[in-house]
């Protein structure tokens, strides 16, 4: 083989290494699935098996919800309520806009300037969820999603989450002990992790939303946590579906805009995108080959008429390098 061509795939292979690299994290969440840290059906006590009743009561009972003020819109009060009427004996608290501001003031000065920062609302919304969860502990619950049976035995583990479809967690139900190792990470990242996407929804994913708690959720348990450290995962089948089902979700909640059916029709073709992103890559790749050879197989360059020993951009500066030659030759 070439000298040329050897040194030409190894730059290929570092820039695939490097984008490959760099979007490790996001290939991961593809193939990890969280079931190694799933609460599984077989050790959930059934809705009123007396074996609840023996299980530590690790978090805090505390049911958080949010919304913009107290007037809870009409399509939510029923999920709302579903939940209150369970817990009677939980604390609940709504964090409108005004309590969730005072709070972080309050207690997490360094987060108030990305708090007021933050483009869209729902960003606040979802990053209060993580630091009251962080300080208080407790379960938070989406104002769409109702109650389907009392919350007592996901009361036992120290930190957990939802698992999500396709891929990754979810941040709409989740309930933690105060000053869970993970939750302090996820405040602790959110700066860091305040970029803009130029699309709302994917910014909005992955500043503060699932995107985001997913990304720390593998950057944390990629440190192999153990015990009460651990993240522990709730399936989909005791989410909701079934009657021993923890919760039922209601009509989903419509922040989203026209960008967000560009990514569920994304998620759905995400087959023939991805063959289509192949062949992209393949044609650059190719074209990059062809251009390469090109170049190193014929030495001089021909522009309007000037023939060059070596590339013109390489070399401008030095004039003398390149020689005029008989435009009728060609
Ligand atoms: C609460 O917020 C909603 C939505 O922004 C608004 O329509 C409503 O008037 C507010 N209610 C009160 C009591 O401020």
């Amino acid at each position: 083989m070439r000298k040329g061509v050897l040194i030409f795939l190894l730059v290929q292979v570092l820039v695939i290494g490097m984008l490959v690299r760099s979007v490790w994290t996001l290939l991961e969440l593809l193939v990890i699935d969280g079931s190694r840290d799933q609460i599984s059906r077989a050790e959930l006590p059934a809705p009123n098996s007396g074996a609840i009743q023996e299980r530590p009561q690790l978090i805090p009972k505390i049911i958080h919800q949010t919304y913009v003020n107290t007037s809870i819109p009409e399509n939510w009060k029923e999920a709302q309520q579903s939940c209150l009427d369970l817990h009677e004996d939980y604390e609940y608290r709504l964090w409108t806009d005004k309590k969730a501001r005072e709070f972080i003031a309050a207690e997490y000065p360094w987060f108030l300037e990305t708090y007021d920062g933050y483009e869209h609302p729902i960003m606040r919304a979802d990053s209060i969820r993580y630091f009251v969860l962080a300080h208080f502990g407790g379960i938070y619950i989406d104002l769409d999603d109702g109650c389907n049976r009392r919350l007592d035995p996901l009361l036992a583990y120290p930190a957990w989450v939802r698992r999500t479809a396709p891929t990754g967690i979810s941040n709409d139900v989740m309930g933690a002990v105060p000053r869970h190792p993970f939750f302090l990470r996820v405040i602790d990242s959110l700066p860091e992790y305040n970029r803009n996407w130029v699309l709302p929804y994917i910014s909005i994913m992955a500043s503060t939303g699932p995107l985001f708690l997913s990304l720390i959720w593998r950057h944390y348990d990629r440190e192999g946590p153990v015990g009460v450290d651990r993240v522990r995962i709730l399936f989909p089948d005791e989410y909701n579906n079934h009657p021993w089902s923890f919760f039922t979700h209601h009509i989903g909640n419509s922040w989203h805009g026209k960008d967000v059916q560009l990514i569920f029709w994304m998620a759905r073709h995400w087959v023939m995108l991805t063959v289509i992103g192949f062949i992209v890559g393949f044609s650059v790749i190719g074209c990059m080959y062809w251009t390469y050879g090109r170049f190193s197989a014929t030495p001089r360059y021909r522009i309007r008429g000037w023939r060059y020993r070596v590339a013109p951009w390489s070399r401008l500066e030095k004039k003398g390098d390149y020689e005029r030659s008989d435009r009728h030759e060609v």
